[in-house]
């Protein structure tokens, strides 16, 4: 966001933004539309919205758009949202890469199709060199399953010797997260005026900020990011202690 600080805000604003992008089967209903057609507008509201942030400067964008709990929904929309990852990284990686952003994917890939996992892998190696937005899409990601992945991993390490228990301390269960490389989110947006977290970056998110938007999805736009990040920017950060932190919280534990 540009550096001009709005009366009545402070000057810090969020290097990573995370969004729970909800209500694209109301947004259908409303229209007497197919849930799938709510999806298809979705797909264009997270294309809008990755050059939108990119614009405002924010440094990672993450979007959740399936979690490990979708997989309950019925087949043929499970197929669909695959559908569209797919098409996704097909179509949109190129234009992405060339806009110089990085592309990262979260979540679990052991339940994805080879060839999906491999345009995936293809995504992420191939813009890992860029220097622009960092795009992290959560696809099969619950947060959940996520710890249980890295306690695995470090149990594993354990076992054969590598690690001292003793030493496990918050930065070595950050360390084996999907995202270890990345900042901790400072602000949490979920559209569609829904109030929960839904299994959405639970260690990462210990100190976001939250951001509730009425808006369904599909119609969330510029001025409702540039909204969320105001908002933001009007809250005050203690981070347990007594005095507002005003400084930006990039990195982790
Ligand atoms: C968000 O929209 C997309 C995914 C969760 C994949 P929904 O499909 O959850 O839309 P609502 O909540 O039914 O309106
Ligand atoms: C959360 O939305 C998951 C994604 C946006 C991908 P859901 O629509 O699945 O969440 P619940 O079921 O209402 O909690
Ligand atoms: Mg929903």
């Amino acid at each position: 966001m540009s550096a001009e600080t709005r009366q009545g805000e402070s000057a810090a604003d969020p290097c990573h933004v995370a969004i729970i992008m909800d209500g694209n089967g109301r947004w259908a209903k409303m229209r007497n539309l197919p849930r799938q057609e709510g999806h298809r507008r979705g797909l264009e509201a997270l294309r809008r919205t990755v050059r939108h942030a990119a614009e405002l400067g924010i440094e990672v964008l993450t979007l959740y758009s399936f979690s490990t709990e979708n997989w309950r929904r019925p087949q043929a929309e499970v197929s669909f949202l695959l559908g569209l990852l797919r098409r996704f990284v097909e179509k949109d990686l190129a234009e992405l890469a060339e806009a110089g952003l990085r592309v990262r994917i979260i979540g679990g890939r052991e339940d994805l199709a080879p060839d999906l996992r491999r345009l995936v892998e293809h995504a992420e190696q191939s813009t890992a060199g860029n220097s622009g937005m960092t795009l992290v899409v959560a696809f099969n990601y619950g947060s959940r399953d996520e710890i249980v992945r890295a306690t695995r991993a470090i149990a594993t390490e354990v076992a054969a010797g590598r690690l001292d228990p003793a030493a496990i301390d918050e930065a070595v269960l950050h360390g084996h997260l999907d995202t270890a490389d990345l900042p901790d989110p400072e602000l949490v947006i979920r559209t569609s005026g829904e109030t929960r977290i839904s299994n959405f970056l639970l260690w990462q998110a210990a100190y976001a900020e939250f951001v509730f938007s009425p808006v369904l999805w599909p119609d969330f736009d510029k001025a409702d990011l540039v909204a969320a990040i105001s908002e933001y920017r009007r809250r005050e950060r203690r981070f347990g202690g007594v005095e507002p932190v005003t400084v930006r919280k990039a990195g982790a534990a």
